[in-house]
């Protein structure tokens, strides 16, 4: 069964982005193929957009969506194989994956890395085991690695509001106060290096990202260079991915924060963060709420990125 889990999964991008806008234009025009049809969303952590746009997503599509959050109400779950389970989790996740599969025809997953191992968090375990052995269609709702539904609705903004056939795009690291993953910059790279448009990623030495999404991407690593000439500006922030200091925070620079004057060096760029944000750590009020701020459509576009992938799970179960 195919996963939606990098770019290379929906094939052509064009192809996808013509799709995405075709259910952009005409969100309800499928709304019988997911008729008897359940989509299972699955949450070891917290949202607010994917879990409502993937929701509205699979009820414009006409199917039934049930939401569990694995923290709130159902029981405590055992991840590892071989534990004596006396602890405070009575269920094992190899016998509750199955019983979730048993339930619904497409299951969303989001779960993210941990930090505890870089091999785990990497190895994608828990995604995996839902793969493996939930008997399902299976997509990323940000997992460990990647949030691809994120990175298609980034791409999908972009081609909205470019202004040019090929955008500079920038990628670049921001301060936060706690220790985030890599998954939204890493699928961004992985869509962006397979996209129309200059790519580049700026961020503090020490703050590389795994090479496998990075791929040709240039780095600059001064970030006021990086902006020069920028269309779009994607602000993220992410914890250390280099061995030894896998998962920590090296800095919090506050020179890194998105700022008019930054913004001033790009060539009236639009600024993007897939949200949430913490303002004036990431980007200045100023900057989040100016007029070339995308924020909110971008958002918006998350209910497109998760109907068009749904759309086509649901014709590869069906046909
Ligand atoms: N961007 C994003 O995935 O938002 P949530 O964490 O609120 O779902």
């Amino acid at each position: 069964m195919k996963v939606y889990k990098y770019a290379k999964d929906l094939g052509d991008l064009n192809t996808a982005l013509r799709e995405a806008f075709e259910v952009k234009a005409n969100p309800y025009k499928w709304d019988t193929l997911g008729k008897n049809k359940t989509l299972l969303m699955v949450f070891f952590n917290s949202s607010l957009r994917t879990r409502l746009s993937t929701q509205k997503a699979g009820m414009n599509l006409g199917m039934n969506t049930i939401v569990l959050d694995v923290n709130a109400g159902a029981w405590k779950l055992e991840t590892e194989r071989g534990v004596i389970m006396d602890g405070d989790k009575p269920e094992h996740l190899l016998e509750a994956i199955p019983v979730m599969g048993s339930y619904c025809d497409l299951i969303g997953v989001r779960s993210f890395a941990r930090f505890e191992s870089k091999e785990f968090d990497y190895n994608e375990v828990i995604l995996e085991q839902f793969i493996k052995y939930s008997g399902k269609p299976v997509f990323s709702m940000e997992s460990a690695t990647c949030h691809p539904l994120q990175a298609f609705a980034d791409l999908i903004t972009i081609e909205e509001y470019k202004e040019k056939e090929r955008p500079k795009v920038v990628l670049t690291w921001a301060p936060h106060p706690r220790v985030l993953p890599q998954a939204v910059p890493n699928s961004f790279c992985d869509f962006m290096n397979e996209a129309n448009v200059d790519f580049v990623i700026t961020h503090p030495k020490g703050y590389e990202l795994c090479p496998d999404f990075v791929r040709g991407a240039k780095i600059e690593y001064d970030q006021r260079k990086a902006f020069e000439g920028a269309d779009f500006i994607y602000a993220k922030n992410w914890s250390a991915y280099n061995d030894g200091v896998y998962g920590q925070i090296l800095s919090k620079d506050m020179n890194w924060t998105v700022d008019t004057e930054k913004m001033a060096l790009t060539n009236n760029a639009f600024f993007m963060h897939c949200l949430p944000v913490r303002r004036n750590m990431i980007v200045t009020d100023d900057v989040i709420e100016s007029e070339r701020s995308i924020v909110i459509p971008e958002a918006a576009n998350r209910v497109v990125s998760a109907q068009t992938v749904i759309k086509r799970m649901l014709n590869e179960i069906i046909y």
